[in-house]
């Protein structure tokens, strides 16, 4: 295998097509809607300090890594680790990380169909001026008449799942690198724009206080997990997502430049997003921690009293509907690539199989939070134990088993080739990977078990 071996399913036109679609997978309902319930519930400034540091510790030599090992292997994931052990002559176990990742994005999908399915659900209550004039006990009614109905649920769930399935069987060029494009740019504006009705909301102040100021008395050691796991998440790093968008990545192209700028726009996206929300949160005497509400319950009060209102909400829902369809995508590339590498079966076949079965899965997501909610193991609901799973760990330790395949297992010589680095550049990218990434995931674990 060399880095000109082209991928059996298509390429990427060019270095920005592939910048477009890295981005659109990490920019998603995890900047939006996780990033800010997260951060309410996790006490605030210390909780984004940590997760910032694990982005730029962790995430970036990881996504580094990720995609580097993609474009070498050019296969899916499992087909790729398997390819890559032999070539480094290692046990052939390695596949088993495919594995891992295919699965997590599947429990992913799962519970993020259903969360895109409440923002498509908000595009037409902004759509029909639902929000017009109304304060924080509506909004709060508002949506708990949603997360009390099943049925609107499931309606949207599976609205979304058979978009996200219809783009996936058009294949990775057919549409997805166009819609970006515009897509992107557009969600930034109307951010920057909620960012200014922040501003004259009054506590704006308060809010900034919140996110920036760190007091590291409130951290627990489930909180760094949190967000250890969410640098994971919302960098769509550990699971094979990055590495097959990674195969279609055409040689020569600069990995780590490109990881630089995927990595800034997604934490732009979240700041903004964190500093549009909780002024808000506080200038309505509203709870910071009420947790995947957040957004529902914030936002619709600000397109309710802004001025352009109407317009502004409904292009919101839409654009963070097509936010989450460009990372939904993702999540089940790897398994439908895999389905047709090794099952003969064509792509259509492929995307109907895993759609159907996440969809499936999706429902239930939907019963956790209403009939039944009073369903827990852990003291979790089947949204939250998903969520925490592979977020917090799954995909921390398919990161973990990333960094020690890139750093310990793979020649040396084959990584230089890849990442085409500066000797310094090299040489920092070897130090994170090989000492600083595995050693973090493997603490984190080990003080959320109480061991350290
Ligand atoms: N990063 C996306 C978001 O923030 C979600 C996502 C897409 C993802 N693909 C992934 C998360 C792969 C983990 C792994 O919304």
């Amino acid at each position: 295998m060399t880095d000109k071996t082209p991928s059996i399913h298509g390429e990427w036109s060019s270095r920005f097509a592939f910048i477009l679609a890295a981005t659109g997978s990490a920019v998603g309902l995890g900047n939006i809607w996780k990033f800010p319930y997260i951060t309410g519930q996790n006490g605030g400034g210390a909780f984004v300090m940590v997760y910032l540091l694990c982005v730029a510790a962790i995430g970036i030599p990881i996504m580094i890594a990720e995609i580097m090992l993609g474009r070498r292997g050019r296969q899916s994931p499992i087909n790729t680790m398997q390819t890559l052990a032999a070539e480094a002559q290692v046990d052939p176990r390695w596949g088993y990380l495919g594995w891992m990742g295919m699965i997590a994005g599947f429990l992913i999908l799962a519970y993020y169909s259903v969360i895109a399915g409440w923002s498509m659900a908000y595009i037409f209550k902004a759509f029909f001026g639902s929000f017009f004039g109304t304060d924080g006990a509506e909004v709060k009614q508002m949506f708990d008449n949603l997360m009390a109905s099943p049925i609107q649920q499931i309606f949207w769930h599976t609205v979304f799942m058979a978009i996200t399935m219809q783009v996936v069987m058009r294949g990775i060029k057919g549409g997805l690198e166009k819609a970006v494009r515009f897509l992107m740019p557009a969600l930034f504006v109307i951010l920057i724009i909620l960012v200014a009705y922040a501003m004259a909301s009054g506590s704006y102040a308060q809010g900034i206080h919140f996110l920036f100021s760190p007091d590291f008395s409130k951290i627990t050691a489930d909180a760094v997990l949190t967000a250890m796991g969410h640098a994971f998440f919302t960098l769509s790093l550990g699971m094979g997502a990055i590495m097959v968008y990674g195969s279609y990545l055409p040689g020569h192209v600069s990995i780590a430049k490109t990881t630089f700028f995927i990595a800034g726009a997604d934490t732009a996206v979240a700041l903004l997003a964190g500093i549009a929300i909780f002024p808000l949160v506080f200038a309505n005497n509203l709870e910071v921690a009420v947790g995947p509400g957040l957004i529902f319950q914030t936002l619709p009060l600000a397109f309710g009293h802004m001025s352009g209102g109407w317009l502004f909400g409904v292009l919101f829902f839409v654009l963070l509907f097509f936010a989450a369809l460009t990372s939904s995508i993702s999540l089940i590339e790897p398994a439908v690539a895999w389905l047709v590498e090794n099952k003969n079966i064509d792509r259509q076949k492929a995307c109907v199989w895993s759609g159907t079965a996440c969809w499936g899965l999706g429902v239930a997501v939907v019963f956790s939070f209403n009939v039944w909610s009073g369903f827990k193991i852990f003291d979790k609901n089947l949204f939250e134990l998903l969520d925490y799973l592979t977020a917090n760990l799954m995909l921390p330790l398919g990161g973990l088993c990333i960094a020690v395949f890139a750093g310990w297992m793979m020649k040396q010589a084959h990584a230089e080739q890849e990442l085409e680095l500066p000797a310094q550049g090299f040489q920092a990218w070897q130090f994170l990977i090989k000492y600083v990434a595995p050693a973090a995931v493997f603490l984190v674990f080990l003080h959320v078990l109480g061991v350290l």
